[in-house]
Formats: structure tokens, sequence, C-alpha cells
């Protein structure tokens, strides 16, 4: 989970009419929108959650997706990729390094129940005795450790001395960083102490910056006045990839060997728990009074439910604990998938909850219009940070959960990062407490509301609220990026100098936001800038600043990218409201078997999406920003012609057995091609998968090229 190259594809689906299932495609839309946000954020270099909340958020997402039945292919999809830092050689790894298979408190049952970490655990460990032809009553016994919230390394000996140090990278090839390893003394460089004198073993472990040697580390950030490092994690990993690694040595990094992934001509140990052991002799930090040995499973569960309430006191962040086989010779006749291996598992901690008193029930307006409950909390310090304020998500939700103002109530953070109320103390409820009552007004302008689904609508565009919220969105740093335009900012504007729209921003001048408070001609000439500057970001942020619903950064840029300009979405959002059938069907046919030419966008969001875009206010935004000198171009990916694909048509059908489509549409305009969505005279190659229909009948009819993946790859140049 660590390469974190994603690519998102939108889920085409119909939105069920049940309560739970329409909460739970809300929430699963809401985590893809995070799970997006963080990881552009992250490809950017500005982490903002560590990577164990994101691998929880992902669970949670696939966990959600495995609930509704949604497709493998049409999830938000996460690949390895090219984990790979300039200016490092880079090298194959001998046997893959791949992920665990988890137990965690995100699994659910068909009926949506949550299914018992224990009975995860004890169905995994049931299986494999099956698969090894065990009886049910024999013992198999199990090891288990840490899991190190680190970063992964492999190491090379031969004869004994660390010849080689390689990263993880895509789990296929890692970097190599021998040097880095050294300088920093975070590995023993030779196995003597075992006896190892001859032959090759690869051992693998875990990299880890010890908190001691961190907070130090940023203590001296600190006063020197610089930026500190947000956890040891990411710390550990830029200083693992620090090119010229003088000074290692100093900052403290450490390891923990866990594995010998092969071995040639050296005598190893048979059980896990001798690997550890012997690990240890050879000098590596093992943490053998960390470890233990059991035969009974349950026993097991019962040892990593213990270790986490001691996850405080520890050194080292822990993202959970690692249950393997102990017996070693069963683990190739085990196998695995592609993703993990059958031998172990691992095991994440459920998050912290805590209770404390619901004070308030208080009603925010979104940028859309939404109106969303949130819990105004006695404050309570839960998973690190304190927390005073928490979603209830929606007013059904608030219904179902029955929440009441003076309730004492359980918070939790999803994710490790998002607090929410997961539930009341019944107990503890005061006498007099009523049920909350939905607002029929939007508490800020009075307006009555709307419902649509479970969600309540304040309808007025000029609601204070909604100004400043979409105001606020369009100038964030997703979506316009305006250097210097804040929140504070944009309250200012909006009450001192009558800005109401995205196009007003454009017209104001460095003298007006000069007057402003706290506000020097210097910040005010820096705003400017900021607004100039922004105004060539292109289509795709446009779209996404102006806070059209079903619009998030992935459907942004794939409108931007297939209409290329504003003219040509608003004539053709103009034909769709209009009810042209070709248009109609051209961007989300009606059977979710046929794909549109956006991928996967759902007949509900393109009517949405095309009725907001065709609506008097957003024509006006759009030809305001384009008079302000705002771009409405989409920005063209980089292309790099490839001979035998530049200025051909292209037109994809059915599901390739690698490629996503969007994917391979993006290959062959990168190459210069064109990628139609209908079959003519016209197309040069058709490009077929699996299940291609009618558009595969029709290329053969006018006998045109009809190629396969593979085919595609190799005029690409990429086999
Ligand atoms: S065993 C198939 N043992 O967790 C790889 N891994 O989610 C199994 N990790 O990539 C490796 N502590 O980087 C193992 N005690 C431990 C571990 C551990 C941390 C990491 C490792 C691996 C990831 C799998």
């Amino acid at each position: 989970m660590r390469s974190r190259i994603l690519r998102w594809y939108l889920i085409a689906m119909t939105l069920p009419t049940d309560t739970t299932s329409i909460q739970a495609y809300e929430e699963l839309h809401a985590l893809r929108a995070q799970l997006e946000h963080h990881e552009r954020a992250y490809r950017q270099g500005n982490p903002e959650i560590s990577d164990s909340a994101f691998d929880d958020l992902y669970d949670r997402y696939q966990a959600l997706a495995d609930e509704l039945g949604i497709p493998s292919d049409e999830r938000l999809d996460q690949r390895p990729g090219a984990e790979h830092t300039e200016g490092f050689d880079s090298i194959e790894h001998r046997v893959p390094m791949l992920s665990l298979e988890k137990v965690t408190p995100n699994r659910r049952d068909k009926d949506g129940a949550p299914v018992p970490l224990g009975q995860q655990l004890e169905q995994w460990h049931v299986r494999r005795k099956k698969e090894l032809e065990r009886g049910a009553d024999d013992v198999l016994p199990v090891v288990v450790e840490p899991k190190i919230d680190g970063i992964s390394v492999s190491l090379l000996y031969e004869h004994g001395d660390l010849v080689r140090a390689v990263s993880r990278g895509d789990g296929k090839r890692g970097d190599v960083i021998t040097r880095q390893v050294v300088e920093a003394d975070a590995v023993p460089v030779g196995l003597r102490s075992t006896g190892i004198t001859t032959g090759r073993v690869e051992i693998r472990g875990e990299l880890y910056w010890p908190r001691p040697a961190f907070d130090a580390y940023n203590r001296e950030l600190e006063t020197r006045g610089e930026r500190v490092i947000a956890n040891p994690r990411n710390g550990c990993a830029g200083l693992i990839k620090r090119k010229d690694p003088t000074g290692l040595r100093e900052v403290g990094i450490r390891s923990f060997l866990y594995q010998i992934a092969w071995s040639e001509g050296v005598t190893v140990p048979e059980r896990q728990s001798e690997v550890l052991r012997w690990l240890s002799e050879s000098g590596a930090d093992v943490y053998l009074s960390e470890f233990s040995t059991f035969d009974d499973i349950r026993d097991a569960l019962a040892f990593c439910e213990g270790y986490g309430a001691r996850r405080e006191q520890l050194v080292y962040d822990i993202d959970g604990m690692v249950i393997k086989l102990d017996e070693l010779d069963v683990y190739s006749r085990l196998g695995g998938t592609g993703h993990h291996p059958h031998w172990g598992i691992a095991y994440k901690f459920p998050p912290e909850r805590k209770a404390t008193k619901l004070e308030r029930i208080a009603v925010q307006v979104g940028k859309s219009g939404k109106l969303t409950p949130v819990a105004e909390l006695q404050p309570v310090f839960v998973s690190g940070t304190t927390v005073s304020r928490a979603s209830l998500h929606n007013f059904v939700e608030l219904r179902r959960k029955d929440v009441r103002v003076g309730d004492t109530v359980w918070v939790e953070k999803a994710g490790e990062i998002i607090p929410q109320v997961v539930g009341v103390l019944p107990d503890r409820r005061p006498a007099g407490a009523v049920p909350f009552v939905p607002p029929s007004k939007c508490p800020t302008c009075a307006s009555p509301v709307l419902e649509e689904d479970i969600f309540v609508f304040c309808p007025n565009p000029a609601c204070p609220d909604q100004i400043r919220e979409r105001l606020k969105h369009f100038a964030s740093r997703h979506a316009m990026d305006i250097d210097g335009l804040g929140v504070v900012l944009v309250e200012q504007v909006i009450e001192r100098l009558g800005v109401r729209s995205p196009a007003d921003l454009y017209s104001l001048t460095s003298d007006q936001l000069a007057q402003l408070e706290r506000m020097g001609q210097k910040s005010a000439e820096n705003v400017v800038r900021g607004l100039n500057a922004s105004k060539t970001k292109g289509l795709a942020r446009v779209l996404l600043g102006l806070a059209i619903r079903h619009v998030g950064e992935t459907m942004a840029e794939d409108l931007a990218s297939h209409f290329g300009h504003a003219d040509e979405l608003l004539a053709f959002a103009g034909r769709y409201a209009a009810g042209e059938h070709d248009a109609i069907e051209r961007v989300a046919p009606e059977k979710a078997s046929e794909r549109g030419v956006i991928e996967g966008l759902a007949r509900k969001s393109a009517d949405v999406i095309f009725s907001e875009l065709n609506s008097e206010a957003v024509r006006t935004v759009f030809s305001r920003l384009s008079e302000a000198g705002v771009s409405l171009a989409a920005k063209k990916p980089k292309t790099r012609d490839v001979a035998a694909i530049a200025g051909k048509t292209f037109v994809l059908t059915g599901t390739l057995p690698t490629l996503k489509r969007a994917e391979a549409a993006s290959l062959i305009k990168q190459a210069g091609g064109r990628v139609s969505g209908s079959v003519s005279k016209k197309t040069d190659f058709v490009v077929a998968g699996e299940e291609a229909g009618s558009k595969l009948a029709k290329a053969t009819q006018l006998g045109l090229s009809i190629l396969d993946e593979a085919q595609l790859l190799a005029l690409l140049g990429q086999t």
C-alpha cells in the first residue's frame, strides 16, 4: 500500500433507493474523494496523513466496495507503480516484496454487520490447516510480531557481508540504498556472529526512526526555525533517500529484521521463531521480548489485543501486529496471491473510542448548499488530537443513531483522521432530551430547504454561507490554488469588497486589497499575483473550482480532457439538457455494462452535472472568467509522438486485461493519437478487449484493423 500510485475510476451505478445502501454509497463516494485528495497531496510531496491512516481509509473503501458488490474493474485501483527516486539505481527483487492480507475492524458480512477480528483470524487459520491437509485438532503454531510502521528494506549478504540494500519500490523493483543504510548504521554490516561466512542470504525488515531520536531531531529543526517533520515514518523515508548520506549516522535510524527471503549455501533456521532469535544473534535489532509463539490462534488474538494498549509506551510506531505460521517449510506450499502470501496475516488495531458529552448540534451549509449536522462536543482527546467537533454525516444517519443534544456519545476517528460520532450511551441520556428535528429552513438565509435522496439542501445560490464556501473552494490548493487568498481574506472580500462570484475575484486591485485588515501593500500585491497566476491553471481546475455537484478532481479532469474547451463542454451540456438522445447515450449509456466516453459516469450524475453546467448562473461565470483572461482550455498532457500512433484514430471497446480504458486512451493521446467513441470508416484501429460488443462487430464488417492490448502496447513501443 505504500506506492500509492492510484488510478481512480468512478463507479458506474444507479443509486439505490433504500436508505442503508444510499448511505453506504455516500460513504463510498466520500472515501473516494478523501483518498483522491490524499493521494494527490502525497504525490505533490505534502502528505497530510500517515501511510497507515491512508491504508485504513483504503481498507474501508475496499470493504465497502465488497459489500456493495462493486466489480473490481470499477473500483479505484491501487497499482504498484514507479516508486523510483531519481538518481538511484534500481534493481529487480528476486522474490517480490508483497503486502499482507489483513484482519480489520472494517470487514463486514453480507448483511453489513462487522465481522469480529477473532472470527476473521480463526477463518484464516482454519483455511491454512485445510490447505496443508492438517486435522482440525492438529496444532499449527503461529508467531506474533509487531507490525512496524517504517520503510521495508531488503538486505543481501554474501559470505556474511552486507553487499546490497534495496528499498521495496513498487514491490518488483526497488532502489539501491546500500550507502545510506550503512552510513546510517541502521542494519548489521556482517552476519559473522551467527557463524555465516559462506553463501548468500537475503534478509528483509523494516527501517524505522525511534521516537526519542525523531523528537530530538524535530526539536533541533524547531530551534533553527525550520519546518518540523510530520511523523517518523515519512522522516525515515526522506532521510534514507538522501543522495549524500553523510551525517546520517547521527540521526539514529534503526531496523527490525524479520524475514529470510531466500538463501543459497547457508544453513538457516526452519522456524520463524528461530529466525528471529538467529537474526537477533547476528546483531540485528529483533524485539525478542516483543514476539510470542502460540499453538492456539485465540491466544494469538489475545496477545494482539493486549499489545494495542502498550502502543503509547513503545519507542516505535506500529500499525498492527503480524501473525505468521511458525513452520517455514510450508510457506512455498501455501503460495499466495499477487498481492499477499498465504503464510501470514496482519492484524489492525480497532480505532480508539472515547465517550464525551454532545453539547449542541450545529447545521453547516456547504458549497453546493448541502446542510450537514455537526456535533459540538465537550473536548476529548482521541487518537492523538483533541476533538470538539465531529461529523454526524446527514439527518437520516442522525435519526438512525438517535443522537440527541445532552447525550453522552462515542467518538472515534475514521481512518484515524476524521472524528465521527459512532453511537450513543443510552444509560447516560439526561431526562428531557428530545430527538433532533432537521431544519425546514436554511439556518443562514432562511430559504425553505429542498430534500433530495437522503440530503437536505439550501436552494439559494446567493446564501451567504454558500458564497463563502464556494469562494474558499475556488481559491483552494486543489482548485485554482490562489496564493494568499485564505479563509480570513475570503470573508473580508465578501463583506468589504462585495465579491460574490469567483469571477469577481479577478477584478480586485491591490489598492482595494491593501485596505483590508492585516493586509499590507506587499501581501495585497501577492494576492493579485496569485490571481494572475491562477488564470493559466486550465479547464479542469476551473471546473473543480466551480463546485458543481458530482464533479471531483477526476471527473473535472475527465471532462476537460474529453471536451478540450469550456465552449465545447457548454455546447454539449445544452444538447444534453435538451434531451438529445445521442448526447446522453454518449456520456452515460443506459446499460451499466456499456461504457460511455467518460468512464463510469452514471446517468444520474450526468443529469446533475450537465444541467448545472447548462444553468444561466454557470454560463455567466464561465463567460465572465473568460473576459477576465482565465484560460478555459484543457491543459494538454505532455505528448511524445509515436510514429505508429500519431494522427491515427482509435476506438476502444470491451475490457482490456490490464489497462483501464481511460489509461489506454491517455497512452494513445500522449503518443499523438485520437480516441473516438464510435466506429466509422475514419477509424484506423479498434482496440478490443473481453466482451467487446457491437463496435467490434462493426469494425469487422468495415474490415478495420483490430488490436488486442498486447498489440496496442507494442505499437506504443511499450513491450
Ligand atoms: S512480514 C509479505 N513482518 O508490513 C510481506 N512485515 O503490510 C510480509 N512490516 O511490506 C512481511 N512489520 O514492510 C512482516 N513484523 C513484520 C513487519 C512487516 C512491518 C511491513 C512490511 C511489509 C508490510 C506488509
